[in-house]
């Protein structure tokens, strides 16, 4: 399948994997881009950016396929030394970046003039509309579904895509919500160029993350999630347990006058634990509403193959059916 966002990227299919932290390795990086999608390497998780600098010529080890990286502006605790990650993927030869977070305008330049390409994720349409004005190449429109930060709009994606697709002239990718052939066909039909997929691709068996993670996410229906943070503004959807519990209790004591101080051991430096190590109840972690529609741990070509097979099979039988009566 051609779109405007395999055309931009150089791959095969109209299917990335979101940046995840403490998900987002070079293993599934390039399991993803060796399917034909295009995988992305989490910039942040990689402690140092000589680290990262290390995952990049593990990805490029492991793939002779594109791959891109993901740099998330969001508030942290002490603030990451960006200007030294976004030099170690220069340096490392990548060409695709996601940003995510806060407008990523000032690095933007040095990004663009290394030839790099770079895909900004929204959650609404005005943020869409300024990464676009500030010369990114497409955006990743993130709605209300999705797992990690859903902003604070509360706009699902059958009303957000159509409205970015009413607005934007760069391509985009639906993100949140994403699973299968029906969701590529969905978003197609909305006007996307393609979807970006963040929870599914936990469930592969690349995905380098502990068992409990992926069984988790199977056992999960859509039910499932909540979102802590909301009175900071700082919105995050997760997956029910013990950690998101103690954070749901604290909030509704605290009100109005809750601080990141007061929830800071149940969301900051938890990912290891969780993932890593598999402790299923060591704090908050991201998970979407999609983690109703995963009900197995294929591989991520299983996975990709099945996505466009089922893609195809839709649009070549039951929507012409459909369309020729
Ligand atoms: C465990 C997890 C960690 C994530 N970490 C990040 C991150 O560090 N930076 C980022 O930009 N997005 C992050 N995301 C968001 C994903 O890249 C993607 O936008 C989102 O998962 C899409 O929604 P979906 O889960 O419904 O597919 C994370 C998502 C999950 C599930």
């Amino acid at each position: 399948m051609k779109t405007a966002i395999t055309e931009l990227f150089g791959i095969q299919h109209p299917i990335i994997q979101g940046g995840m932290h403490y998900v987002g390795f070079a293993q599934l990086a390039s399991a993803v881009s060796n399917a034909g999608g295009l995988g992305i390497v989490t910039g942040l998780t990689q402690r140092t950016p000589e680290l990262l600098a290390k995952e990049i010529a593990r990805c490029r080890d492991m793939t002779d396929r594109p791959f891109g990286v993901n740099l998330t502006f969001l508030p942290a605790f002490v603030a990451p030394p960006y200007p030294e990650y976004i030099r170690a993927i220069i340096e490392g030869g990548v060409k695709i970046v996601e940003t995510a977070g806060r407008n990523p305008q000032p690095y933007l330049a040095a990004l663009k003039a290394a030839g790099i390409k770079v895909i900004h994720k929204c959650t609404s349409v005005r943020h869409s509309l300024k990464a676009e004005s500030i010369g990114c190449d497409a955006v990743s429109v993130d709605g209300f579904e999705c797992g990690g930060h859903p902003g604070e709009d509360d706009v699902p994606n059958f009303i957000l895509l159509p409205r970015a697709a009413e607005e934007l002239k760069i391509p985009f990718v639906a993100s949140g919500g994403m699973a299968d052939g029906r969701s590529l066909v969905a978003a197609l039909a909305l006007g996307a160029d393609g979807i970006n997929m963040g929870t599914r691709f936990i469930a592969t068996a690349e995905a380098p993350v502990h068992d409990n993670v992926k069984k988790a996410i199977v056992a999960a229906s859509e039910l499932d999630t909540r979102l802590i943070m909301r009175s900071l503004r700082n919105t995050e959807r997760v997956l029910m347990n013990d950690g998101v519990r103690r954070v749901l209790e604290i909030e509704r004591s605290k009100g109005a006058s809750l601080t990141i101080d007061d929830i800071h051991d149940q969301v900051a430096g938890v990912y290891p634990g969780i993932m890593i190590e598999g402790d299923m109840d060591a704090g908050a972690w991201s998970c979407g509403m999609v983690a109703g529609l995963i009900h197995d741990i294929p591989s991520c070509k299983v996975l990709i193959d099945r996505i466009m097979t089922e893609a195809e099979q839709l649009i070549h039988r039951r929507l012409v059916r459909l369309s020729s009566h």
